[in-house]
């Protein structure tokens, strides 16, 4: 039975579509054999994801599982929107045990100051509304084709967490966001891979999930590859691996960057999908 993928928020909406774009990622992921739907990820204000889901026929009362990849407001900050629009109804939000820790960035792009950008609300404020934290660091199996990847190793490749900072006891030091998890899909051609940002870094993420699924084919990546403000070395690099796993789907989108979105659609363009909200993806 098929597993459905569905982009509900992305930074852009390149395809003819009424789906509202924003800063963020949220993909609705149905496996339809099993009966159970999962929000992976909620954008950063829970606008477009509600106006989104509203013009999909989607009932927020209907998802069974929240996932959230990381800690970034991006990816959390719709999760209260969502669980208001459900009336209290509670829910099961799976993420990393380092959920709750704060996470700042200094980005060239921000001007080089300071921005926190951690989930904006509290655990108590969010259980209050109906969310049922399973925050963990091992695998969480959800249904028999999706698992919850948990920490991924780095033992593949670099972490994707440039400009990225955490409080320690001295201060302010680099983070190689630990927390960030994937959603891996075993289909009938292989691992299906959703992330959200991407900073484990795109080889550790695929390498963790082939082994995991004990799985040789990657099938396809559909999210975020942070590759904005990458050293100038990485984007070939990542390319370059993408090539050799010879994938069936690539929609590399959110903060991978238009730069490396343009060379990965040269470079694979039989695998390459116009990437932002609406597209849709049904594998076996
Ligand atoms: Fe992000
Ligand atoms: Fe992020």
């Amino acid at each position: 039975m098929p597993v459905r993928v569905r982009v509900l928020v992305d930074n852009s909406a390149p395809l003819p579509t009424r789906l509202l774009p924003e800063y963020g990622f949220s993909a609705l992921v149905e496996d339809v054999g099993a009966g159970v739907r999962i929000l992976f990820d909620t954008g950063s204000s829970g606008l477009p994801l509600e106006h989104n889901l509203k013009l999909l026929g989607v009932d927020t009362a209907s998802i069974d599982y929240v996932v959230l990849s990381h800690r970034h407001y991006d990816h959390t900050g719709g999760l209260r929107r969502f669980l208001e629009l459900r009336g209290g109804k509670p829910v099961t939000v799976i993420a990393h045990e380092d959920l709750f820790t704060p996470s700042y960035a200094r980005l060239k792009a921000l001007g080089g100051s300071l921005a926190d950008i951690g989930i904006p609300y509290t655990r108590a404020e969010l259980e209050s509304l109906g969310a049922r934290f399973l925050l963990v660091r091992k695998p969480v199996r959800v249904t028999d084709s999706i698992v919850v990847s948990g920490e991924i190793p780095r033992e593949w490749g670099p972490s994707h967490a440039w400009g990225m900072l955490r409080l320690s006891e001295g201060g302010l030091v680099e983070d190689n966001m630990r927390d960030d998890m994937a959603l891996y899909i075993h289909t009938s051609g292989g691992l299906l891979a959703i992330t959200g940002c991407g900073h484990a870094g795109v080889e550790n993420i695929v390498e963790n999930g082939l082994a995991q699924l004990g799985e040789e084919r990657l099938y396809g990546v559909i999210g975020g590859l942070h590759l904005l403000g990458a050293p100038a070395d990485r984007p070939p690099a990542v390319v370059k691996y993408l090539e050799s796993k010879k994938p069936k789907v690539l929609a590399a989108m959110h903060c991978t960057g238009p730069l490396v979105q343009g060379v990965l659609a040269e470079r694979l363009p039989n695998a390459y999908r116009l990437a932002g909200v609406g597209l849709e993806v049904e594998v076996e």
